[in-house]
């Protein structure tokens, strides 16, 4: 896919000041630090987008960047930042997790996982939810150009080891570097194909 125009919409701290749920969208979610911005950014090609930084917690908001004008790829603010105050911590929480359960043009979330680290209860327990809650996701694990191939495949069998305990079959799965552009094409081509589908259910939904 071509990625001819990339256009930050708005930044909302609630589901109802999203724009209105009519085009599909993709959201980037995971813990403060992962590279969600940076991912989207390398996705875009556009490396001032989605604002990044070094300090855990940039993004604050929901953000929406309006892709090829007929789809969005959304920033959300990262989770399990310890140096929140808990009242905002619980606010941010609760604002993406209305989002998450009542978006009804979310097609599916990125839950980026940092490849250097040990499977993380916040990670773990978050993908729980959206199991319970039948919300469709997929895995990223980011940063990968920090670790050898080895590390890197030992530290994904040890995930996938790690989730099988709980889980029947593992999510789909990408391997990115922001750095190296890593796992662009294949991110691209697996949402190019779920707009695809949603484009069909849409079309059949519309002759009935
Ligand atoms: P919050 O908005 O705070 O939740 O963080 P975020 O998940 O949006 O992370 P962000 O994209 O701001 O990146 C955090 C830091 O990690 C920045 O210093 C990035 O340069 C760095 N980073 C992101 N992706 C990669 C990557 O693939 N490789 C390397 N080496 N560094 C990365
Ligand atoms: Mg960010």
């Amino acid at each position: 896919m071509i990625i001819r125009s990339a256009q930050f919409i708005k930044s909302s701290t609630s589901l109802e000041q999203c724009p209105s749920p009519e085009k599909p969208e993709f959201g980037f979610v995971g813990r403060s630090n992962v590279g969600k911005s940076s991912l989207i950014n390398m996705l875009t090609s556009r490396p001032r987008l989605a604002k990044t930084s070094g300090q855990p917690g940039r993004t604050r908001t929901i953000n929406h960047f309006y892709i090829n004008e007929s789809w969005f790829l959304v920033d959300l603010p990262g989770y399990g930042y310890a140096k929140v105050p808990v009242t905002l911590k619980d606010r941010w929480i609760k604002s993406v997790e209305k989002y998450i359960l009542n978006r009804d043009n979310l097609v599916t979330l990125f839950v980026l996982i940092d490849s250097r680290l040990n499977p993380q209860k916040s990670d773990l327990e978050f993908m729980e939810f959206l199991g319970i809650n039948h919300i469709p996701f997929v895995r990223v694990f980011t940063k990968s150009d920090k670790l050898s191939k080895d590390a890197l495949k030992k530290a994904i069998v040890l995930y996938n080891n790690k989730m099988l305990t709980n889980w029947d079959s593992l999510p789909v799965t990408f391997i990115t570097s922001s750095v190296k552009r890593t796992g662009r094409n294949e991110i691209l081509k697996y949402i190019s194909n779920l707009l695809t589908s949603f484009q069909m259910v849409s079309d059949i939904g519309r002759n009935f």
